[in-house]
């Protein structure tokens, strides 16, 4: 009896190329990994052992609903069931649905939000349709940002429908847009494209401009992950308070403190300081503080952190999310950390009664990716805390002050 076919949740460019290939906006590509085609599948080594053994994967959603069978190593995609999570998914209509609705349009890819210019253009060209191309990783608006600008720029227009297709970025701008050509003409059949003209000047709709605010909030709204990293000691989680206290005190943001002691006692229980354990800690901190910045809180983060590549993951968790990512790495020596021992744990570490400890008997990777490098040795909270403020203000994120610069006016007692 062969091997049962094992299961996958990929990617979500992965997720969007497998919608292309089973809707046929791709001619001629029927599978991942042809000859040619952009639309790839990777899988981990495990899986692929597992897939290559039973000839084939299941693709599931992220729910975990089968979405299709990939043929393994080959790749031929064939249908399980119709995606049927995400907003809007009533206007994803395959090529061949388009055709049968809309014949007769116009059809107009829209990768962003429409100006008042291109608008003026689109009023004259009498039935159109307006193709959303929503993939992930594009990088103006999100999807559902997208199809919601797209639908209100529709409502303007004197006959407009909306239609959606996945176009997601493969970080590879010649080749991305062929396939933006191809999806295009798959839709459009018989029927005319007309593309837009970028606008120079680039003014919306007040509906049109309200969504885009809400998609990408200016920076002062916009979710921000505050991250200290370095080691046991260094004055990162004191650094932190406080950033957290000064930004309680201004009263603008809502704030989230993950220091690494406090997660560890809660999120984190049972863990222990094993590598993957370590890891597993960073992504459940990198989870919650992406969630925080799709809300568009701050959150102040605080684990040592120790590995460049979950640093790295925890950013791209953010940056997906529509938040910014700010690394402060507390560069306090190994020697002063040791040297203030304030839970006595360099001791017990040098004694040997605890394993892999950070510096001594466990590895720190330094971050080459840092936004603000802080030695606290020899200096005062206020004055170490201030170069973190001064890289924040320089990169327009906080306008906020040092409790040193309060001035003469503050109602503190003096
Ligand atoms: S991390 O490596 O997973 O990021 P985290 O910040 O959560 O570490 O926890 C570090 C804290 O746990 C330290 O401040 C220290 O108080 C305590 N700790 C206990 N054992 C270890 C260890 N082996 N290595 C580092 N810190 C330890």
């Amino acid at each position: 009896m062969p091997e049962p076919a094992p299961q996958h949740c990929p990617s979500p460019v992965e997720l969007d190329d497998l919608e292309l290939i089973l809707s046929g906006a791709v001619p001629g590509v029927t599978g991942f990994n042809q000859p040619g085609s952009i639309l790839t599948l990777a899988l981990p080594d495990a899986v692929s052992e597992a897939a290559t053994a039973a000839g084939a994967v299941e693709i599931v959603d992220p729910e975990g609903l089968p979405l299709a069978r990939v043929s393994w190593p080959a790749g031929e995609v064939s249908v399980l069931a119709h995606a049927a999570y995400g907003p809007f998914r009533n206007l994803h209509l395959t090529p061949a649905q388009h055709r049968e609705a809309n014949a007769g349009r116009t059809v107009v890819p829209v990768a962003d939000a429409l100006t008042e210019t291109q608008l003026a253009v689109l009023a004259d060209l009498g039935p159109i349709a307006l193709l959303a191309l929503t993939g992930h990783g594009t990088p103006s608006l999100s999807p559902v940002g997208l199809i919601r600008a797209t639908l209100a720029a529709a409502e303007l227009l004197p006959d407009a429908v909306v239609v959606t297709a996945p176009l997601a970025d493969h970080a590879d701008a010649e080749a991305d847009h062929a396939l933006g050509v191809t999806v295009t003409a798959a839709y459009a059949g018989p029927d005319p494209i007309h593309a837009i003209a970028e606008s120079l000047v680039e003014t919306y709709p007040s509906t049109i401009a309200a969504i885009i605010d809400f998609d990408r909030p200016p920076v002062d709204r916009q979710g921000l992950v505050l991250f200290f990293t370095g080691l046991s000691g260094s004055g990162k989680s004191t650094l932190a308070r406080a950033l957290m206290d000064l930004l309680l005190e201004q009263g603008t943001r809502t704030v989230t403190s993950l220091d690494g002691d406090v997660v560890r006692r809660h999120l984190s229980a049972g863990l222990t300081f094993s590598k993957a354990d370590r890891e597993t800690n960073i992504a459940r901190i990198g989870w919650v503080a992406a969630e925080i910045a799709r809300h568009g809180g701050v959150a102040v983060v605080s684990p040592i952190a120790p590995f460049d590549e979950t640093r790295q993951r925890v950013r791209a968790m953010v940056e997906e999310a529509g938040g910014a990512f700010f690394l402060v790495h507390v560069a306090t020596p190994l020697e002063e950390c040791e040297r203030r021992d304030r839970k006595g744990l360099y001791a017990k570490a040098r004694a040997g009664e605890i394993p892999e400890f950070t510096g001594i008997s466990s590895p720190y990777e330094e971050p080459e990716d840092a936004d603000v490098r802080v030695d606290t040795t020899g200096r005062t909270i206020e004055d170490a805390l201030e170069d973190v403020l001064a890289e924040l203000r320089n990169q327009g994120f906080l306008d906020l002050h040092g409790p040193d610069l309060n001035g003469p006016d503050s109602a503190g007692p003096a």
